[in-house]
């Protein structure tokens, strides 16, 4: 299949970016504007098509590693100074290095990732320095730094020139001397702060960036959803295996189903991607050790919309959008975010529907232990008898994963 993979990460990275918002307390949209700053810069600077397709990639993904090493933190550190320490510790930079190893990229991009935070003059983590720093790595944290200092979602002329003359002090300190040359050239051009505007962002970055569509196989694709997997799961320490267990689950009942090879690896895409949407509600709800209140259930519900809203835009993901995001719809009626009914869910939406149930189950919570497969069936039946998943389905999953 011909697909531009970085039409398909930039819509993911719609949720992506509600992490950096909600940890760093960064613009909306943070990850698309490193993306065309870096981009624009680097085609001043003359970088090939494919490199800067990389480029854009790795702006894209320049700090998956964040949710794990949030994760870790909080595990040892039990406070939730959450919003502060992030940039301060390097972990962020190596997870997200090895997170993309298995990414198809075009061209050499080893340690772009893992140096996203080092200085033209050494003070960075790794203490690299100049030349020592891919270029790649360099303008990722010249796009990361001027919109984390300025917020570049609105720019007037005042906060420009400021900009500049910012930019001008760091030469040779932050950043290299001829990017912040580059960068001058291009801060002349009314269309370059325009562009970073939330309201015209993915407009500039579609416009600009380089137009490559690659032959991939549906192989490929699940690995690149696996990347994301990761970050969802590692979104919540009771939610580590989540998505990788339910695709999985969904690999084993499609195998017992008897379904063709890319019906499977579809039925695995939408189990990686089916939670994406909780990367934009707040630890403080997902992490509630105890019900939740109306307010926080309302807001948790919202996360199979953004689900939704990120998976949307990309075409070849149609049945796949579907099958992920009415996971938790109910054949009655009563389930959300649609409150579909029963004739609008197809086989795979169901089957979806039942396993992250049964996945969700047998999972830790901070207010349960996991439950075996008897209580979970039990539960499940429970639900058949109230008419909200599929009987069928669930005597599968008893004769599949007893
Ligand atoms: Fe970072
Ligand atoms: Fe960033
Ligand atoms: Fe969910
Ligand atoms: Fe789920």
């Amino acid at each position: 299949m011909e697909i531009n993979l970085n039409k398909l990460l930039l819509s993911l990275s719609y949720t992506l970016d509600f992490v950096e918002m909600d940890i760093l307390g960064v613009s909306s949209n943070h990850s698309k504007r490193v993306a065309y700053i870096a981009n624009t810069l680097g085609k001043q600077l003359n970088m090939d098509e494919k490199e800067r397709f990389d480029l854009v990639a790795c702006c894209v993904l320049h700090d998956n590693g964040v949710t794990e090493y949030m994760l870790k933190e909080a595990a040892t550190t039990k406070t939730s100074k959450r919003k502060l320490v992030l940039e301060n510790v390097k972990e962020h930079c190596i997870i997200g290095e090895e997170n993309v190893a298995d990414y198809p990229f075009l061209t050499d991009v080893t340690n772009v990732i893992k140096y996203h935070h080092e200085t033209y003059n050494g003070k960075g983590f790794f203490a690299k320095e100049k030349d020592e720093i891919p270029l790649m790595s360099q303008l990722i944290f010249f796009g990361d730094r001027l919109d984390n200092v300025f917020n570049l979602n609105n720019t007037d002329y005042p906060k420009i020139c400021k900009i500049n003359k910012y930019v001008k002090e760091q030469s040779g300190k932050l950043f290299s001397p001829i990017i912040v040359d580059t960068f001058l050239e291009v801060s002349d051009k009314t269309s370059f702060w325009l562009d970073l505007n939330d309201d015209f962002i993915y407009n500039g970055i579609t416009r600009t960036i380089p137009n490559i569509n690659m032959t991939m196989s549906w192989e490929e694709l699940e690995q690149v959803t696996k990347i994301f997997s990761l970050v969802i799961d590692n979104k919540s320490a009771f939610t580590l295996r989540h998505s990788q267990g339910l695709a999985a689950k969904a690999e084993t009942m499609g195998k017992y189903y008897k379904k063709d090879n890319i019906e499977i690896l579809k039925l695995k895409i939408a189990a990686n991607l089916h939670d994406l949407g909780k990367l934009a509600i707040s630890n403080d709800i997902i992490d509630k050790n105890g019900e939740l209140d109306e307010t926080e259930f309302y807001l948790i519900k919202q996360h199979t919309y953004y689900s939704r809203i990120s998976l949307s835009n990309i075409d070849e993901f149609k049945d796949i959008t579907e099958w992920a995001c009415n996971h938790h719809e109910k054949l009655d009626g009563s389930g959300y975010p649609f409150g579909l009914t029963g004739d609008k869910l197809d086989f795979n939406s169901r089957l979806i529907m039942c396993l992250d149930i049964y996945q969700a189950l047998m999972e830790e919570r901070p207010y349960r232990k996991g439950l075996t497969h008897e209580k979970s069936m039990s539960i499940l039946r429970d639900m058949i008898t109230d008419g909200l998943i599929d009987g069928g389905i669930v005597e599968d999953i008893d004769v599949v994963f007893t």
